[in-house]
């Protein structure tokens, strides 16, 4: 029950084991337990976790799933893939997993059966895409697409866009842009060069009327007309909405809206319509791919014994960082440059789902819930923020994710990426004491007094903490099972703090004062604004003349 979730950093046997590992650096234990690394791994799905540099022991590890067990997680997990109403804010389920079914599987969402209708969904999705890809469905001059630029943000871009752009070496079909910002910046870059005879535009929202999304989609739809002729509209644009109607009214077609269901999440809803731009780049094949790495993970988390499960695990580790250990943020550094894009879906995700001050039950949380997400691919990061988790005052735990194959013939350099990958775990994990670095400066020839100088400014703490995520190569079926790997994580820990994590009350009133604020910068009347704030409205206003 929601009401009994107990606090982590009050627990006995958590504060005991982080009490006890307080004296032993991470270096003591490996030193300890030459099984340690052995034993500190689990897989499943093709995605490989490796935490033994995190700063647990086993009884931690036994106190972290103890707790787990109290909060129900198991009961939790299974209430998740029973379609129940896991979403309680807001009446629904989150049945994501679902839209990886294969045939023949049942889904029920609030005792609903959904497996048809996803089936017929996906295979219409896919099949226009196909038809798009094949050149049989056409412009309005009678050729072929070669463009697609879709029209979406938060959760109607994010995925999309970062499984673009990480499988790009797959990518045959038409390219494929994405526009998300309300600053015309973004579409002005996008369309320049642009021939709108061979641009498919997609506009793709959940509720059809975010604001950044229909301001694009407007611009964009003038763009074209202007062009082509208001006739040609209907055959240029398509939708991915729930709200099927409000895309007809904008003017697109039925048989180019796709729809999916309350009980996506945006953030959630790569899976679903919201991946056509992702068939149309890579094609049918590639994205049931996708599907099924994310399904084989899903088959995972539901079955495997917590201490084998990864995003179990990830959970775990995640929330002992944060409430025992204090963490104010976690690092993501994928070593791969194709998962740069990954940071920010995984930002939304987990920040979106467990930036939460209150528990299900309405009561405030009573400790810290998520951490800011941060990073950026390696080696490129090695060269600014590492600095800081190496020598900074703050430990940072870092998940360091590493693709083993590449998708090119440079393997000196993908061993070189490996290499780098591996050295910083290693080094943030070991440090350099005050003492190593004065005997190396000294063996150089350096003066005791000099080396004694200079060593307090080059020595490295070490003890910081950091897992290691192997998958065998980036591609559809691996990327898939990642992605549903961190979905699950993200979960794992909201059960932990008693939290809802598929609502996201906290945007709303931000995107209501913008509407407030234009209409101020409009000249209109709006109340209720604060004297800064009407201090700047002023401000813009007289630069605008
Ligand atoms: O950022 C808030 C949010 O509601 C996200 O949850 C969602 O992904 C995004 O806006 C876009 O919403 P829509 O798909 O309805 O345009």
């Amino acid at each position: 029950m929601a009401g009994a979730v107990p606090r982590l950093s009050d627990d006995p046997a958590l504060c005991a084991a982080r009490d006890a590992l307080t004296a032993r650096p991470l270096t003591a234990l490996f030193d300890d337990d030459a099984t340690r690394a052995q034993r500190y791994q689990c897989a499943g799905a093709g995605i490989d976790l490796h935490y033994a540099k995190q700063r647990v022991d086993d009884d931690a590890i036994a106190a972290l799933v103890a707790f787990a067990a109290r909060c129900g997680l198991h009961d939790r997990i299974r209430g998740l893939f029973h379609g129940e109403t896991v979403n309680s804010t807001e009446g629904r389920a989150a049945l994501h997993m679902a839209l990886r079914a294969t045939p023949g599987e049942v889904w029920l969402a609030q005792g609903e059966r959904v497996d048809e209708a996803i089936l017929t969904t996906r295979d219409r999705f896919l099949q226009f895409a196909e038809e798009v890809r094949a050149g049989r469905i056409r412009a309005a001059d009678g050729g072929a697409f070669t463009e697609v630029v879709n029209i979406g943000i938060g959760g109607s871009d994010f995925g999309p866009r970062m499984v673009c752009a990480a499988l790009a070496p797959m990518t045959d079909g038409p390219r494929v842009q994405f526009i998300a910002n309300v600053d015309a910046a973004e579409r002005e870059q996008v369309l320049a060069g642009l021939d709108p005879a061979r641009t498919l535009v997609i506009v793709t929202s959940k509720t059809f009327r975010t604001q950044e999304t229909m301001a694009n989609a407007h611009s964009v739809r003038r763009w074209l007309a202007e062009a082509l002729g208001e006739t040609a509209v209907s055959q240029h644009f398509a939708a991915v909405s729930t709200a099927i109607e409000a895309a007809a009214e904008f003017g697109i077609a039925d048989d180019r809206v796709f729809g999916f269901w309350d009980w996506v999440g945006g953030r959630y809803s790569l899976w679903s319509a919201v991946g056509l731009p992702i068939a149309l780049a890579l094609g049918r094949a590639a994205f049931e791919q996708l599907l099924a790495g994310a399904h084989a993970m899903d088959d995972h988390f539901r079955c495997a014994p917590a201490e084998h499960n990864v995003p179990v695990m990830m959970g775990l580790l995640a929330v002992w960082n944060r409430n025992l250990l204090g963490a104010q943020s976690l690092v993501v550094a994928p070593y791969a440059q194709r998962l740069q894009r990954f940071i920010g879906w995984l930002q939304q995700l987990e920040m979106e789902s467990n930036g939460k001050g209150v528990r299900l039950d309405g009561a405030p949380v009573p400790e810290a819930t998520t951490a800011a997400l941060w990073g950026d691919v390696g080696t490129n990061a090695q060269h600014a923020f590492f600095q800081m988790l190496h020598q900074g005052p703050d430990t940072h735990p870092v998940d360091f994710i590493l693709p083993i194959r590449a998708d090119h013939d440079d393997h000196e350099q993908q061993r070189l990426l490996i290499a780098n990958c591996l050295a910083q775990s290693a080094a943030l994990m070991h440090g350099r004491s005050v003492a190593q670095v004065r005997s190396a400066l000294e063996a150089q020839g350096m003066t005791p007094e000099t080396a004694d100088r200079a060593a307090v400014h080059r020595h490295l703490p070490g003890n910081r903490p950091s897992s290691t995520i192997l998958l065998e190569r980036l591609d559809a079926w691996h990327l898939g099972a990642l992605l549903a790997c961190y979905e699950h994580r993200t979960f794992v820990q909201s059960v932990l703090w008693g939290i809802n994590a598929f609502d996201q009350w906290g945007v709303e009133l931000g995107k209501r004062l913008a509407g407030n604020v234009d209409r101020a910068l409009r000249g209109e009347q709006a109340a209720g604004l604060d004297a800064e704030t009407d201090l700047l409205i002023q401000r813009v206003l007289n630069s605008a003349g």
